[in-house]
């Protein structure tokens, strides 16, 4: 590798902290819980794979059941349930109807709280999705196997359109609502979609946001691709009232409310789709410029949502479940929509920021629907943490599960969750993963594991951490080193591959620690994460972070080289670096290095046009919180710029040893600029 030639490896984290201590669960939790079974890891120990995962296989309902659980004859293409079919929609909704029909699937709670917020029932779900469904076929044409781009804030529509595609078996991409116009043309155009689904406008922090303007551009810059969109599908947010101020396009947009007219008492029935049909893509960021289209399969990803669902989660019938991550990322997928969905779950989905129209909004809502799980992230809660009214105490809810996801969780925080928001009666679940792995790696099983602040635990069960050096040589237990962490066996949730690069697949994951490219056997693959990980004498994994390039704001990932590539669109820019500085509320932001082509001068009025850059092409959330410009960014002697140097800089970290450098000097240089 070219930065070991400069002798600084990627790989290589310091570690620190000191050991946490303990925390159990509530004997009243371990008695209701789902999974209390001791033996669980014994059953599932890598001797036993992949056999145990036929359990998964069996919580969901199957048109014809599968003739294999695992077939590993093409490694790292994996295939699950081989010969079995099942329709995803038929998992999440149908199967429900006989005993549930009139159980609350979702509370639709609007940010405004004088907004009536609204119930749907699994009757009522299956009543719209089969509408809207039918609508797709008969109106827009769509078909088993089609991509259908899906554009749409956090609103009751959205898993009703996911499931729509899925009860016809075309596939279905959501783009994150908060994304711009270019972002979501770009995953139409990779992904071919002929179809947008999107909604007029929407609610955020108490603004009336237009939404529909964002199609307009997706479709423009998509069609100058060669990429055709026949129709825009617009959603009303407020039925029956167009409330956006963009015109509608003749013969491309519609307003799905006034079509759905034609569709009332519509019924579709569901394709019976085999088991590694895809079910779903959702782009997401990699370490060089395009989004990589992570492609879910339909078997072996709902078994997988379901399991970790009823057995991490803990979800009974009877339970009301809150998870706040929006549904356009992979969290909502996995743990709003399919793994709660099929369980037969209730779930609430909020449509605006947390803290609207003040801060204990959250304790509120649970209060009012009896909510006892309820899963965040770390920045969300630092959020809560730093937030001035904030009372908890005087709400009367009680949580007996809350979950953490998105980034590692300092353990001061993790407390402070736990006494403050848990009231010492909750028991928390660290849940590790990734877009790619499609549900949970490491988490403590919450009813027969100790919990440690900062620390995700062991893998789920049948999943098998380990953590290699950058030679692929074992790091032990307790030995206080940090390295790469891989998964040694495939398990049924993972990404099948990305969408139309199957040889980027197999270099980004397998590339690095696959021991024979020529082999057929499992044991030789194991799954890259791309995390920095630790592992404690106890078997408990700390995650650090990201090893490669991508960095995580807010719990939400993006690629540096997505942002720089937005900041080189500018003329006046030579050379762009984003790294992840620290912030109290966010856990990192991105910090813009740049450096300018000659005779460019430096002014405050091209600093504000990067930012604009930047928040045009991918959207607020990436907006740097600092944009320095400066002479030349460090590099290593093969032209890797040297992100890990400046994030250092910016975070008031020791640089250490430059001397390797194509251009050391340039350190002191950049140094002296930020510390001025
Ligand atoms: C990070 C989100 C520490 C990690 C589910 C991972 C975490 C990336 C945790 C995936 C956690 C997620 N502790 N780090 N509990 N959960 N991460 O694809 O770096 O949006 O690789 O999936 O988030 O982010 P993604």
């Amino acid at each position: 590798m070219a930065d070991e030639q400069a002798g600084v490896s990627e790989t290589e984290i310091a570690v620190h902290w000191h050991e946490e201590e303990y925390y159990s669960p509530p004997e009243s939790f371990i008695q209701q819980a789902n999974l209390k079974d001791p033996e669980i890891r014994e059953k599932f120990r890598i001797e036993n794979f992949p056999d145990y995962f036929a359990e998964y296989g069996e919580l969901l309902q199957w048109d014809r059941k599968w003739d294999q659980v695992f077939d590993g004859s093409n490694p790292p293409f994996w295939r699950w349930f081989v010969g079995g079919r099942l329709n995803a929609s038929v998992n999440c909704i149908d199967r429900h109807l006989a005993s549930n029909r009139n159980k609350a699937a979702f509370y639709f709670v609007p940010e405004n709280p004088d907004e009536m917020r609204q119930v749907i029932t699994y009757q009522d779900l299956y009543v719209r999705v089969n509408e809207f469904a039918a609508l797709l076929r008969d109106f827009a044409g769509v078909k088993k196997g089609d991509r259908v781009t899906i554009h749409m804030p956090m609103v009751a529509e959205l898993p009703i359109a996911m499931l729509a595609c899925a009860r016809l078996g075309a596939i279905h991409s959501v783009v994150f609502g908060g994304f711009s116009g270019q972002a979501c043309a770009d995953r139409i155009i990779d992904s071919e979609s002929h179809i947008l689904i999107t909604m007029d406008g929407y609610y955020r922090s108490g603004k009336w946001l237009n939404h529909k303007e964002k199609a307009d551009v997706a479709v423009e810059r998509a069609e100058q691709a060669g990429q055709h969109v026949d129709k825009v599908l617009i959603f009303e947010r407020h039925p029956g009232r167009y409330s956006s101020d963009t015109p509608l396009t003749e013969g491309r947009d519609f307003i799905v409310n006034e079509l759905l007219t034609q569709f009332r008492g519509a019924r579709v029935e569901p394709e019976s789709m085999k088991a590694e049909d895809p079910l779903f893509l959702m782009y997401t960021s990699g370490s060089t410029g395009k989004p990589k289209g992570v492609q879910h399969s339909t078997g072996g990803y709902l078994s997988y949502v379901t399991a970790t669902s009823k057995n991490i989660l803990d979800i009974h019938p009877e339970d009301v479940y809150w998870c706040m991550a929006d549904i356009g990322w992979i969290t909502g997928h996995s743990y709003i929509v399919y793994g709660p969905l099929s369980l037969g779950a209730s779930s609430i989905i909020y449509e605006g920021v947390p803290s609207y129209p003040h801060a204990n909004r959250p304790f509120e809502i649970a209060e009012e629907l009896g909510v006892n799980i309820f899963h965040t992230s770390p920045t969300a809660i630092r959020g809560l943490r730093m937030a001035k009214d904030i009372n908890p105490q005087k709400y009367n809810y009680h949580f007996k599960l809350m979950v953490t996801v998105g980034e590692p969780i300092e353990p001061d925080v993790w407390r402070w969750y736990y006494h403050v928001i848990g009231r010492d009666e909750a028991v928390i679940v660290d849940t590790w993963w990734q877009t790619e792995t499609g549900g949970f790696l490491c988490s403590t099983v919450p009813a027969l594991d100790k919990m440690k602040p900062g620390s995700a635990g062991p893998g789920v069960p049948g999943i098998h951490p380990v953590i290699f050096d950058d030679e692929g040589h074992e790091i032990q237990a307790g030995s206080g080193r940090g390295g790469n962490i891989c998964i040694r066996n495939p398990w049924p949730g993972t990404l099948q591959t990305i969408w139309k690069d199957p040889e980027r697949f197999v270099r980004t994951y397998y590339g690095k620690y696959c021991k024979n490219p020529d082999s057929k056997d499992w044991r030789d693959w194991p799954y890259m994460a791309g995390d920095g990980a630790m592992l404690a004498s106890d078997g408990y994994f700390r995650i650090l972070g990201r090893i490669d390039d991508v960095i995580n704001v807010a719990g939400h990932r993006l690629g540096t080289k997505e942002l720089e590539s937005a900041v080189l669109r500018l003329d006046e820019v030579a050379e762009a670096a984003v790294i992840a500085a620290q912030d109290d509320l966010k856990g990192t932001v991105p910090e813009l290095y740049v450096s300018l082509q000659p005779n460019v001068v430096p002014s405050d009025e091209l600093s504000q046009r990067i930012v604009n850059a930047i928040v045009s092409e991918i959207g607020p959330i990436a907006r740097p919180r600092k944009v320095w410009i400066v002479p030349d960014l460090p590099k290593t002697r093969s032209g890797k710029i040297m992100r890990r140097i400046l994030a250092s800089i910016s975070n008031n970290k020791e640089i250490g040893d430059v001397t390797t450098l194509a251009n050391p000097e340039v350190v002191d240089t950049i140094h002296q600029l930020v510390r001025s």
